[in-house]
This record gives structure tokens, C-alpha cells and sequence, in this order.
């Protein structure tokens, strides 16, 4: 549907906006290929998200979100991620409020902080609670997930026309609005499409709605997609889809087979199309980036955009950008390749705001050209504000991200996280190989807590390197052919500022030093010195190398 005839019955709006009209004055949000990877543009530069998610319902109270806000700038977050509820945007058909919209937008700029906007429209964790009532009240109009024992659910149905033309002309209506007070500021940087859709309790829907699409043949245009994207199909996907026997015509129980999988490929289409119609429509409207989160644990939601269901996604919703996971399980560097493909940059909404929450941060952003990151309930769940391992490494990266976003765009970036099975790892950068380990015991490092020895590595010029990191020590050798050996010309550590090197001590004696053993050492082409992150950290230290023999 053409966004002027949904807004042509969207009637008035219940408050006039706040801001006045703007023009245009920083350029519009969006994403683009610099050198090797896809960045976010955000005022004409790159931008890294140190992000934050907001609990659920703490936007839904400007007063209550006040003190809430002033923490999360003052942790150095740069971005927070706030939910919008359908709901109280439109409480009755066609009557928007947008008053927290603009509040959330002003206490974000009063706190200079980007935002991402949270759609809860349609689906929130794959439940439809943040319906207006007038949707929730009105099951003939807005018709509901059957389970198989014929009982209705709250949830929307995804096949049902007027579910998404109520949904889609909502979601325009705030893109409109955002548009008119935001275009000057672009305060709002990117869109989060729903939330963790798909189906509980059941591979798929089982109303008469349902059961009749499932009984259909497969779209061709699925079908010319998965032909298309043949070479590059997801592992599991591609595995599932041949044990069905590869079909490429026939209905969803022909093609992808009886069963979870089939039943799965049917649900993810049918989401993908809706959120692609609702996307869509936001779009047409403005133009800024949007994405879908998915709920990944091993009981998840089903038809969601998970890793093995991306071609189907990719398909059927190419207005969406990213496809991004929702990260609480431990695997982390098990989850993010999943869910960074050439076509797909890596931006994690989700993820626990513990421990090891900072140590993914820098392993995400250095070894995955990650977009940005954001822990949930971030103002409830990061445990110390001012010396938590979040606040600490966001407060290094704000200042050091234009470096970064640099490095990541020529492939001169990567990034470790020490862990006891791993406790040893070895990268080659720039002519060396670089070992890196856990901060030697004598220096105090708590060996209990894990994840707690990570860090990123620049190789910013021949010779030269810098590493952000925390409770890490790093050795040299140069690759061969060539001289043996490799000493530290000069160590400074400081910090960045926007982009700019500040440095602070030039670190030589005591603070370089690893082993006066030096038959041992050059037998292993060691020279007994060390790069070694002495403080509870993150700090930032450059080094400069020689290479003898
Ligand atoms: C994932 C959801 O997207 C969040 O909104 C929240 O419900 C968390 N799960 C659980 O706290």
C-alpha cells in the first residue's frame, strides 16, 4: 500500500508536535561501504555506537526516564536505545500522541546522546502487548495466532491485511514525525522493526488463516531468491533444506518438507514480508537505517530472523539493513559470525551488561567491524557506574572510535579476549606475530574473573601498533623472512580524543621489562621485554618495533 493512502486515513494527530518544522541541516543517517566494510554515517562521519538499551517500560514516563537518562550519559554511553510504544502513540485509531516521542528525542539531546528507537508495534518478544486497545479489543478486524488445540492467543496474526495496514500507517506516522522534528539535529540514528517476532509454544501459526497460505505453493519469489543467492546460503539452512530433498516448486510441506523446518521457512517468510510492508512504509516517510532483532536461545520464537533463516529474511524483507542477535547465552565469538555476513554488518542490541560485556564490546567492534554495541537495562543492570568494565571501556572508545572506525575500514583492526582454555593466543599483523596473553599473576591480575584479559589491536603504521586493552601483556617477533627479532623502540601510553593522540607517559624500565633471562629469551627470538596494560584499564598504549638480528 502507498504510504499517502495510509496516512490519508490516519485522520488528526491528538498533539501538535513540540519542535517546530525543521530544515534540513547535518546530513540524513544511513550506511555505507568505506573501504572494506559498511559503516554507519552519522553527521557526515562514521560513527561506533557505544549503546545502551533502555528497559522496557522506562520510556513510557518522561519523569521517570529524567534521572535515568542523566546515568546513562554520565557512564559515556554515546547512544541509547528507547522503545516507542504502539500503544500510546496511538491510543485511539488514527489519533497520534507523540509527546514521548519528543521527550524521549529532548532528553537524549539534553544528554547528548544519539538514539535508536525501539518499534513495539505489532510483536515485542513475538507477543503483541503493546497493540493499542483498540487493536487488542477488536479480534474479528485484528485476527490472532491459533495454537493447534484451536484456542486464540493475544498475538497478531502475520497474514492478516488489516494487522499490518494498522501497524504499517502507525509506524509511518512516527517516521513522519520524526522526520519533522529531527531533521535538523538527527538526534535519531536508526530503527529497530518490531521486536524478537516469531511464534511461542508452536513451529507455526495453526488458524484457518494460516493452515490455507500453508497449503499454497512456495512464492517463486522465495524461490528466484534462494536460486539467487545459491552459492552463498547459510550452512544450516542449505543442510535442512537438502535433507527435504532441494525442491524448488511445490507447497511449504513439498519444498522445505513436513515438519519444524518447513514449518519454520513458512513462518520467517511470512514475518519478513510484513515487517518488510511496515519497514517499508517507515521508510517512504524517512529514510534511516532500520533493523530486526532476533531471540536466539535454543527455545526461540519460531519464523524470527535466526542466523539459519537469513536467506529466507534476506529475501523477503530487503528494506530491513541489519539482521542483528540478541547475545545472553556465553557464546559469544561462537554467535557473532552468524550474524556478520559481507551483506550484513554486525550490530548487537542486546547482550548482558556483566562482566564480559566489555570484553565482547572490544572483541565485536576489533575482530568483527561491529557497528556498535548495546547492553539491555543498562541502567538498572551495569552494576558500577563509574568503575564497572562498561562504563570504563566506553569512556576509553568514545575518543579512540574515529581511530577505530579507521583501522576497520582498511583491515588493520583486530581484537582478543584471553580465556582459560584459551589462554594464549597468537595473531600475525603487520609483519609480526604478536602473542598475547594474561597479564603476569606477580601484577595482580584476578585470575577468577573471566573474560577479564581482552583488547584491540591497530597496526597503524609499518613498525607501529596500538592496543587498547585490560590485563594484557604482548610479545613481538617479526614474520619471516628477514631479521629475527624485534625490540621496543618506543612505548607511550595516553588516550585518544576525538581521534587525536594525547600521550602521557613514555613507558621504558621496569614497565617493559618481562625477564633478565636472556639465554632462555632469545632462544625463543624473545628480547625479555613486554607491552603490558599495567592499570585496571581499558588504557590505550602505542608502540613503535625494530627489527634485528
Ligand atoms: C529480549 C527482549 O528483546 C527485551 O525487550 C527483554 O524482554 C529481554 N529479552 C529480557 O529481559
Amino acid at each position: 500500500m502507498k504510504l499517502s493512502t495510509l496516512l490519508s486515513i490516519t485522520g488528526l494527530f491528538l498533539c501538535a508536535p513540540v519542535f517546530a518544522q525543521q530544515r534540513s541541516a547535518k546530513p540524513i543517517p544511513h550506511l555505507e561501504k568505506r573501504g572494506l566494510v559498511t559503516q554507519l554515517i552519522v553527521d557526515g562521519k562514521p560513527y561506533l555506537i557505544l549503546g545502551g538499551e533502555l528497559h522496557n517500560s522506562n520510556t513510557s514516563s518522561l519523569e521517570y526516564l529524567r534521572p535515568i537518562m542523566a546515568k546513562v550519559a554520565a557512564m559515556h554511553f554515546n547512544t541509547v536505545l528507547g522503545a516507542v510504544n504502539w500503544d500510546l502513540l496511538e491510543p485511539q485509531e488514527g489519533k497520534f500522541d507523540f509527546t514521548l516521542v519528543d521527550g524521549l528525542i529532548k532528553q537524549s539531546r539534553e544528554n547528548k546522546m544519539k538514539l535508536v528507537i525501539l518499534w513495539f508495534g505489532s510483536w515485542k518478544n513475538g507477543m503483541s502487548h503493546y497493540a493499542p486497545e483498540w487493536v487488542k479489543k477488536d479480534e474479528v478486524r485484528f485476527p490472532r495466532v491459533k495454537m493447534s488445540n484451536g484456542k486464540s492467543t493475544e498475538t497478531l496474526n502475520v497474514f492478516a491485511a488489516e494487522n499490518l495496514k494498522a501497524d504499517a500507517t502507525a509506524f509511518a506516522a512516527l517516521m513522519k514525525h520524526i522526520k519533522a522534528v529531527d531533521s535538523k539535529e538527527r538526534t535519531v540514528i536508526m530503527i529497530q522493526v518490531e521486536n524478537e517476532v516469531g511464534i511461542h509454544g508452536d513451529n507455526r501459526d495453526r488458524s484457518d488463516v494460516a493452515n490455507t497460505n500453508f497449503a499454497k505453493q512456495v512464492p517463486a519469489e522465495l524461490m528466484a531468491g534462494l536460486q539467487k543467492y545459491q552459492t552463498e546460503l547459510q550452512p544450516e539452512f542449505k543442510q535442512a533444506w537438502e535433507k527435504a530433498g532441494s525442491k524448488t516448486s511445490g507447497t511449504w510441506e513439498d519444498v522445505f518438507g513436513k515438519g519444524p523446518f518447513g514449518d519454520e521457512v513458512f513462518m520467517a517468510w511470512h514475518y519478513a514480508k510484513y515487517v518488510n510492508a511496515v519497514t517499508a512504509a517507515g521508510k517512504a516517510e524517512y529514510n534511516i537505517p532500520m533493523y530486526v532483532n532476533a531471540w536466539i536461545s535454543p527455545v526461540y520464537p519460531r519464523g524470527g530472523p535466526v542466523a539459519y533463516m537469513h536467506d529466507i529474511w534476506r529475501i523477503g524483507a530487503p528494506k530491513i539493513d541489519i539482521f542483528s542477535p540478541d547475545i545472553y547465552q556465553p557464546d559469544f565469538k561462537g554467535i557473532i559470525p552468524l550474524f556478520h555476513h559481507n551483506w550484513n554488518p554486525l550490530f548487537i542490541p542486546e547482550c548482558a551488561a556483566d562482566s564480559a560485556g566489555a570484553s565482547n564490546a572490544y572483541y565485536a567492534i576489533g575482530a568483527h567491524n561491529a557497528i556498535g554495541y548495546s547492553p539491555f537495562a543498562i541502567e538498572e543492570r551495569v552494576a558500577d557506574p563509574v568503575n564497572g568494565p562498561i562504563p570504563r571501556a566506553y569512556k576509553i572508545l568514545e575518543g579512540f572510535a574515529p581511530v577505530i572506525l579507521d583501522a576497520q575500514s582498511k583491515g588493520t583492526i583486530t581484537a582478543v579476549t584471553i580465556t582459560r582454555a584459551n589462554p594464549i593466543q597468537t595473531i600475525t599483523m603487520g609483519g609480526y606475530t604478536i602473542e598475547l596473553r594474561t597479564r603476569h599473576k606477580k601484577m595482580g591480575y584476578e585470575r577468577s574473573v573471566p573474560n577479564s584479559s581482552y583488547g584491540i589491536i591497530i597496526n597503524s603504521a609499518p613498525d607501529e601498533f596500538i592496543f587498547s586493552g585490560v590485563n594484557l601483556e604482548a610479545t613481538f617477533a617479526p614474520v619471516a623472512p628477514g631479521p629475527q627479532m624485534a625490540g621496543i623502540a618506543s612505548l607511550w601510553e595516553g588516550i585518544y580524543e576525538n581521534g587525536k593522540w594525547k600521550p602521557g607517559r613514555r613507558l621504558n624500565g621496569d614497565n617493559i621489562s618481562q625477564s633478565y633471562a636472556m639465554t632462555e629469551q632469545t632462544n625463543r627470538n624473545q628480547t625479555g621485554t613486554v607491552l603490558r596494560f599495567e592499570n585496571p584499564g581499558p588504557g590505550i598504549l602505542k608502540v613503535k618495533l625494530y627489527k634485528f638480528d
